[in-house]
């Protein structure tokens, strides 16, 4: 008969331990009672980059890697991008159900009176370097608001965690557009809430002299789709440590200053950056072969291509490839696009990439979407960040009403030197000594 169990033999000891199984997980804590002695404190688990731990059990977002699956709340991607819109995928993420028109429309009211930002937060932007990189400024203002909303702190009450979730999604595009104008030396433009939430974020960039900025009607929605695309993927670096700060119980722009901060590395937030620039090296579609063989020798990445979770395809690719062809229709066609679409032909065709299951990523098509409608590439991560955020504030709520979560404080395996005294420092060994030493440990 089965049953939901593991049953683990130490053979150091002989000892057999039974181990519940639920949800096919096991709790690494139950590990715990595995030990030689009595002084041994037990074993754990060691997971450097947890890529076999569970931290939570959510109910946002269901990814299936190697069917190419992901779900929010239920909902495949492929029919929220094509029928939804950020607002009410945002809605979704963040309260777990899709709303009734009333419903509907008290939100995006709720969400678009939050777009203006204190005037300090303008000052603050201002003394910024003239370079700053977007997303710097990005994690500073995020964590700065936390000084404008004391209440923030009162994370067990129900009104304050929405009302930190609905300033925070009506107030990161506003940042981030402040960011971007401050970069390019442009005056600010406030936000205009007759606009949808991405022909607002359109206004607030790139807004000039005229009196009402019009976004393309095309242009809105292949941004509103690639916000929803964005909106949410479980336990990310980001999301990650999101939950990690969120544990102490700081203040929700605290956690999702760290997030931001997270999504800032080229490792998350920056790979559809350097999937430009790698095309860009690339520069025509009769290198491409050379290319392929530089990767496949492990000289540099084929950039856009493979996950982590995803080893049949990522949806994401699917739909945002569609959205590109929208995109070029208005823009005019992204010279980079046909070498994707060629690198692309040639990798899905090479036995290297198929054997390894490395297919495009989200990232592989965004970058040549955003650069046609004209971001530079430092607002990629940013735009990004704008969409995520309801992804981060439902994790957070989540993470917050969760019973079973405590602060974060994992296990580490010590392997450093034994006890030992203080040498006072006249005592110490020569300089040229010391200095291979303490080379090693920096
Ligand atoms: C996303 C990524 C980090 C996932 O990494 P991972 O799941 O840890 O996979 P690994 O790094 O263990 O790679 C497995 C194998 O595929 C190879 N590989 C993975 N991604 C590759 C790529 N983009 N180009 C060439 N080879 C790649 C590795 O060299 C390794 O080969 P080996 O088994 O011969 O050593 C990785 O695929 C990558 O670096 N991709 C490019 C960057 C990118 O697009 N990031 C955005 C992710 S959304």
């Amino acid at each position: 008969m089965s049953k939901d169990t593991l049953t683990i033999t130490d053979n150091r000891t002989g000892k057999q331990y039974e181990i519940p199984i639920e949800h096919n997980a096991i709790r690494t804590a139950d590990l715990r009672q595995i030990k030689t002695s009595v002084e041994d404190a037990g074993l754990v688990g060691y997971d450097p980059a947890l890529t076999n731990t569970a931290t939570c059990k959510s109910k946002i977002t269901c990814i299936v890697g190697d069917k190419g699956i992901l779900r929010y709340r239920g909902y495949p991607i492929e029919e929220l991008a094509e029928k939804s819109n950020y607002l009410e995928t945002a809605y979704l993420i963040v309260k777990g159900e899709l709303p009734d028109r009333k419903h509907f429309e008290m939100w995006k009211q709720n969400v678009t009176i939050h777009s203006m930002v204190h005037e300090n937060i303008k000052k603050f932007v201002d003394e910024f370097r003239y370079d700053a990189h977007p997303m710097g400024i990005l994690v500073g203002t995020v964590g700065a608001l936390s000084t404008f909303y004391p209440d923030a702190k009162d994370i067990f009450d129900l009104e304050s965690r929405r009302l930190q979730t609905r300033r925070l999604i009506g107030k990161l595009p506003t940042l981030a557009a402040f960011a971007y104008r401050h970069s390019r030396g442009l005056p600010y433009v406030y936000p205009d809430n007759d606009l949808s939430y991405t022909g607002n974020f359109l206004s607030m960039l790139f807004k000039m002299t005229e009196l009402k900025y019009q976004p393309n009607p095309v242009l809105e929605r292949a941004l509103d789709v690639l916000f929803i695309l964005h909106a949410d993927h479980e336990q990310n670096c980001s999301t990650n440590a999101l939950r990690s700060v969120a544990s102490s119980q700081v203040d929700a722009y605290s956690a999702v200053a760290a997030a931001v901060a997270a999504l800032y590395g080229p490792l998350h937030g920056g790979a559809n950056e350097a999937v430009i620039r790698m095309l860009m090296e690339i520069g025509s579609v009769k290198r491409i072969p050379e290319y392929i063989k530089k990767f496949k020798s492990g000289e540099g990445r084929l950039m856009g291509f493979g996950h982590r979770v995803y080893k049949n395809y990522d949806p994401r690719a699917k739909i945002i490839k569609r959205v590109a062809d929208e995109v070029f229709q208005v823009t005019g066609r992204n010279p980079l696009i046909d070498i994707a679409l060629e690198l692309e032909r040639i990798a899905l065709e090479d036995d290297y990439f198929v054997s390894r299951k490395l297919y495009p990523n989200v990232d592989f098509y965004s970058g040549i979407i955003y650069q046609a409608m004209g971001f530079p590439v430092t607002m990629f991560p940013v735009l990004f960040a704008i969409p995520r955020t309801s992804g981060w504030m439902a994790q957070w709520a989540e993470l917050v009403r969760d019973p079973e979560q405590k602060i974060t404080r994992p296990r580490q395996i010590y392997i450093g030197e034994g006890a030992r005294s203080y040498v006072p420092i006249a005592q110490r060994p020569q300089p040229d000594m010391r200095e291979d030493a303490v080379s090693e440990s920096i």
